[in-house]
């Protein structure tokens, strides 16, 4: 789906696993933490390759829910990262008019990452030129329990009847329930997977990996990604259009 007034070979929304912090880092003989300080630039480079191309909706996946699993020094070393990037990012986002939101179990982190997340996320509530989602904590899976956890609720308080959920229903409960699905998936880094990034939500989305590690990325990486999406065939379990149909 396209935001309405974007060009169609121009998604709409783009969903970014930002991977290869650790092996960039490890290349240099430094601490992976050398790494995800480094993929700050790339985020930066992104934000302004969305403003430039007029990208309404970058979603960018910046700690799953798995992430927890490694070593305390480096969790920790993100945590610092991210009360530092909220403290030194947001006044610039602000001023290129994009507006911030952190979606996922936001409840895990430290009271003072949430009072500044949420900070960020009020004094830029105004904004329309650009919508970054920073999911943190977020798993697909967990947002599918947490969908069907508040359908449950809804039905429990006599608000929600059981026989009309359907998948028009259920999208609703769903992060990101108020924008179009991503159009573009790009994952950095090499692995073809998708890590419990967003399940349902990328159900039609076209999919691009790329071996350059995250901190490396940059306008041109990026400008490679949308070529290749300006060339695929969106069907939707549609026939091919007549000019490609073969028989
Ligand atoms: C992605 O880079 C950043 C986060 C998951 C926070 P990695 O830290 O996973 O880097 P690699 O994949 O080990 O190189
Ligand atoms: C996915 O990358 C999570 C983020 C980029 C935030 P991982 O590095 O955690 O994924 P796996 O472990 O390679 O599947
Ligand atoms: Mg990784």
């Amino acid at each position: 789906m396209n935001v309405p007034g974007t060009p169609p070979c121009i998604p709409g929304h783009i969903a970014i696993v930002m991977d290869g912090n650790g092996r960039w880092a490890r290349a240099r003989a430094q601490p992976r933490s050398f790494g995800h300080r480094a993929g700050q630039k790339a985020v930066r480079e992104a934000v302004e390759f969305c403003l430039r191309r007029g990208v309404a909706v970058l979603t960018l996946f910046a700690f799953s829910s798995e992430n927890w699993k490694r070593p305390d020094a480096e969790v920790g070393a993100l945590m610092d990262l991210f009360l530092r990037a909220l403290d030194k990012e947001v006044d610039e986002l602000h001023k290129n008019e994009v507006r911030v939101r952190f979606v996922g179990e936001l409840s895990a982190f430290p009271e003072v990452i949430r009072t500044r997340m949420r900070g960020a996320a009020e004094r830029t509530a105004g904004n329309s030129r650009l919508l970054l989602n920073v999911c943190v904590n977020y798993g697909g899976r967990w947002d599918i329990a947490q969908a069907a956890r508040r359908a449950a609720r809804d039905v429990a308080a006599g608000e929600l009847d059981v026989d009309a959920i359907d998948e028009t229903t259920l999208a609703r409960y769903f992060c990101l329930a108020d924008l179009p699905p991503p159009d573009l998936f790009i994952r950095t880094g090499g692995e073809r997977r998708i890590s419990n990034f967003l399940l349902w939500q990328i159900a039609y989305t076209e999919l691009y990996f790329t071996d350059t590690l995250w901190p490396d990325v940059d306008q041109a990486e990026l400008a490679r990604a949308l070529d290749d999406y300006a060339r695929r065939e969106r069907r939707y379990g549609r026939a091919p259009e007549p000019a490609a149909r073969t028989g």
